[in-house]
C-alpha cells in the first residue's frame, strides 16, 4: 500500500483531510511526503495534523496567511529592502526629566494622581535564552537578603499604588488590575509561583494570565514549514512580545478594564526592578501631554544596543508619519542615508548622549485610543523576519527561522492623528534600566567591551544603588557611604550600602527618612509603610519591619555592629549552590544585625540583637 497524504486518506477524519489538503495547496506538501502506508505511525500522523490545526487557530488569519507573510518578508529580506525608505528621521517629541529635580517630582505626582486609573501588563513569555536560567525569570530574586523575586516586587509595587489611590481618593473599591502574558515555556511555572505565594497579596481575579502561542518555524525562502527530527511534529518558536496586543484584545481584557474605569495601560518586562517606578513618570507625562502612546526611555549612548525613538516623517502624503522605535542595528545606516544626519548615530556634543532617546520598552497607552486601534487592527502588529543565511546568496538558512513581532511597533496600528511621544529618564547615580538578561560568560564579555553586563550580580547592585538614591535624594538627605569594589565570576561590581526598601515603605521618590548616614558596606532593610527614620546612622546592619497599621520611629539612633559580608563562592560552593545564587557568584553572610519589629519609638546608641546570627 502507498503512503503520503493520498495513501493515508483512510487514517484522517474528513476535517483533518480537508485541512491537510489546504496545506498542500499552500505549498506544504513536504509535511506529509514521507508518511508510511496506513497502519504504521497513524497516531503520529493525526497528531501532526492536529498540531498544525492548533497553530492555525492561534494565528490571526491562519497558517495560510502566515506562510504568505513569511514569503513576502523573506523576499524583502533577500532583496535587502530598506524598511525606512520614503521616511526622513526627525527628533521626536517628548519629556526629558532628570532625577532629583522639582520637575521630576512634579511629574511623578501627576502620575501618582492618575495611578488609580491605570492597568498593568507584564510580558513574561520569553524563553530567556541569553540568560540560560532553567526557571522563569520573574521568579529570580531581586536581591540576596530578602530573596523577594521580581514578580513579588512588581505585585507589591502595584499594591502600594493601589493603597495610595484608595487612601487619597477615599475609595476602598479601587483595584489596579494586572495581566501577564505567558507562553508554553513559562505558563505553568508562573501559575505555580503565584499559587505558592497566594498571588503575593493580590486579590482573587485581580491577575489575568494570557498565554501566547508559538508559530511554525520556516526552513526556506518558499515559506516551507520545518519538521523536527521525528518527521511527525512541526518545529515552533516564540512569535515575540508583539503578541501582547492581540491577546489583550481577543481576550476582552481591554474592554473589561475600560468598564472598570481604567484610562491607562502600562506594559513592562520581566526583570527591570525599576519599571514600576518609571511607570509613574511615564504616566505623568502621558497625562500632561495627552500621549496616546509613550515610550519610557533612558539617555542612550550612540552605538549602544538599545533602540532609539525617532520621528519618521513620510515623504509620501498617503503614508502617515511615525514616531517609533528604530532598532539599534538599523539606526546608524538609516541616519547615514540622510543629508541632515550623515554622520550617523553619534553623541550630541552638549549632552554627551545620542539625540535619539533609548527605549527600554516600558510603554504607556491611553486605553481609549488603544482600544480603537485594536478594533481596527485586531492588535496584529507588523511582523519581521531575521533569517541567519548560510552565505551571501541568501538562498539557504543556517537553521529554521520564524516571523516575529514586537510590542513597541504599535504606532503602526494607529490611524492618523495619534500622539506618540517619549519620556526620557535621566538618573546619573544608577540608570533607570538594569535588566537581568545575560549569562555570566556573555556578561563578562560585554563588560570587557565597555557595555553594561545586564546580569544577575549587576542587577542586584543596581537595585541597592537605586534604593540608596531614594534615601539620599531631596528631603531625605541620608549620607551614603562609598561603594566597595569586588569581582564575582569575573564580573566587576561596586557594592553600595545594601539598601532594601519594601514598596509599601517608599512610593515613588517619597520616603520617610531624613538625615542620618550609611557607612560603606552597611545593610539597611526597611519593610512596612509605618517606618520613619530621623537622623539614623548605620555602620553595620539594621533591619526594621513594621506590621501593617503599626508605626516604628527611629530617631537620633546610632547602630554599630559587624553587619553582613558579601562572600565570593568557591568552585565547590558554586557547584552546590542553587541556580539563582550560582549565577550571581556570591552569598551574603550575616554576622551581626540590629532588628526592630515592635511598634514604638527608639533612640540612642545600639549594637546588635541579643543572640547574634552564627
Ligand atoms: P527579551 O528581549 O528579553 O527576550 O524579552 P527573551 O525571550 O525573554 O530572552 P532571550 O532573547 O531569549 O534571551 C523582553 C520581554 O518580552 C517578553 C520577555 O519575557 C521579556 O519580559 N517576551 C519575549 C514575551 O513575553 N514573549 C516573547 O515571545 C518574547
Amino acid at each position: 500500500m502507498s503512503g503520503g497524504l493520498e495513501g493515508n486518506a483512510s487514517v484522517l477524519s474528513p476535517e483533518e483531510a480537508i485541512f491537510a489538503a489546504s496545506m498542500v495547496k499552500a505549498g506544504q506538501g513536504h509535511l506529509f511526503e514521507n508518511w508510511p502506508a496506513p497502519g504504521e505511525k497513524d497516531a503520529e500522523k493525526k497528531a501532526l495534523i492536529q498540531q498544525i490545526m492548533q497553530a492555525d487557530a492561534k494565528y490571526g488569519g491562519g497558517i495560510v496567511q502566515y506562510i504568505k507573510n513569511a514569503r513576502k518578508l523573506l523576499a524583502d529580506s533577500k532583496a535587502g529592502v530598506d524598511a525606512f525608505a520614503g521616511f526622513s528621521p526627525n527628533i521626536p517629541m517628548g519629556e526629558t526629566l532628570t532625577a532629583h529635580t522639582d520637575a521630576w517630582a512634579a511629574m511623578e505626582q501627576v502620575g501618582l494622581d492618575s495611578v488609580a486609573e491605570c492597568s498593568f501588563m507584564l510580558v513574561a513569555g520569553g524563553l530567556g535564552e541569553r540568560l540560560g536560567y532553567s526557571n522563569i525569570k520573574v521568579g529570580l530574586p531581586t536581591e540576596s537578603f530578602t530573596g523577594r523575586c521580581y514578580l513579588q516586587y512588581y505585585i507589591e509595587q502595584i499594591l502600594a499604588y493601589q493603597a495610595y489611590a484608595r487612601e487619597t481618593r477615599r475609595d476602598d473599591s479601587i483595584t489596579l488590575p494586572l495581566a501577564m502574558m505567558t507562553s508554553a515555556d513559562t505558563d505553568a511555572r508562573t501559575k505555580a509561583l503565584l499559587a505558592a505565594h497566594s498571588n503575593f497579596g493580590m486579590a482573587e481575579g485581580q491577575i489575568t494570565l494570557l498565554m501566547q502561542g508559538k508559530v511554525p518555524s520556516i526552513e526556506d525562502n518558499d515559506g516551507r514549514i520545518a519538521l523536527d527530527e521525528t518527521g511527525f511534529q512541526i518545529q515552533t518558536k516564540p512569535h515575540g512580545h508583539g503578541d501582547v496586543h492581540s491577546l489583550l484584545h481577543m481576550s476582552g481584557t481591554v474592554k473589561k478594564w475600560r468598564k472598570m474605569g481604567k484610562k491607562w495601560l502600562f506594559i513592562f518586562q520581566d526583570t527591570n526592578a525599576f519599571a514600576l517606578q518609571s511607570c509613574l513618570l511615564g504616566l505623568g507625562a502621558s497625562v500632561k501631554n495627552g500621549f496616546d502612546m509613550n515610550s519610557v526611555c533612558v539617555p542612550r549612548i550612540a552605538g549602544e544596543a538599545i533602540g532609539g525613538i525617532c520621528c519618521l516623517k513620510s515623504q509620501n502624503p498617503d503614508v502617515k508619519d511615525l514616531t517609533i522605535n528604530v532598532e539599534y542595528n538599523q539606526i546608524d545606516s538609516m541616519l547615514r542615508a540622510t543629508e541632515q544626519f550623515k554622520d550617523g548615530d553619534v553623541n550630541d556634543p552638549v549632552t554627551g548622549f545620542s539625540v535619539w532617546p533609548g527605549s527600554i520598552n516600558e510603554l504607556v497607552f491611553k486605553l481609549e485610543s488603544y482600544d480603537g486601534a485594536l478594533e481596527e487592527s485586531k492588535g496584529a502588529v507588523p511582523e519581521f523576519v531575521n533569517p541567519k543565511y548560510k552565505d551571501s546568496t541568501k538562498t539557504a538558512f543556517k537553521s529554521p527561522t520564524r516571523l516575529e513581532c514586537m510590542m513597541q511597533d504599535f504606532p503602526r496600528l494607529y490611524s492618523n492623528g495619534a500622539l506618540v511621544g517619549f519620556t526620557s529618564l535621566n538618573r546619573t547615580y544608577v540608570r533607570q534600566y538594569s535588566p537581568v538578561k545575560n549569562n555570566v560568560k556573555d556578561a563578562k564579555a560585554k563588560q570587557e567591551s565597555g557595555l553594561e553586563p545586564a546580569c544577575a550580580s549587576a542587577g542586584e547592585m543596581d537595585f541597592y544603588k537605586w534604593n540608596c538614591d531614594i534615601l539620599s535624594c531631596g528631603g531625605a538627605g541620608m549620607a551614603i557611604g562609598k561603594p566597595v569594589h569586588a569581582e564575582f565570576l569575573g564580573i566587576k561590581v561596586s557594592i553600595p550600602p545594601a539598601v532594601i526598601l519594601s514598596p509599601s515603605f517608599a512610593v515613588g521618590c517619597k520616603s520617610k527618612v531624613s538625615g542620618g548616614s550609611l557607612a560603606p558596606g552597611s545593610v539597611l532593610v526597611l519593610e512596612g509603610a509605618g517606618i520613619t527614620l530621623k537622623n539614623v546612622h548605620v555602620d553595620g546592619c539594621l533591619i526594621v519591619k513594621a506590621k501593617p497599621g503599626e508605626e516604628i520611629t527611629l530617631e537620633n539612633l546610632t547602630v554599630k555592629n559587624a553587619g553582613c559580608k558579601f562572600v565570593a563562592l568557591t568552585p565547590e560552593e558554586l557547584a552546590a549552590a542553587p541556580e539563582p545564587v550560582s549565577i550571581r557568584g556570591f552569598r551574603v553572610d550575616p554576622i551581626e544585625m540590629k532588628t526592630y519589629t515592635a511598634a514604638g519609638k527608639y533612640t540612642g546608641e545600639v549594637t546588635c540583637d541579643p543572640s547574634p546570627v552564627q
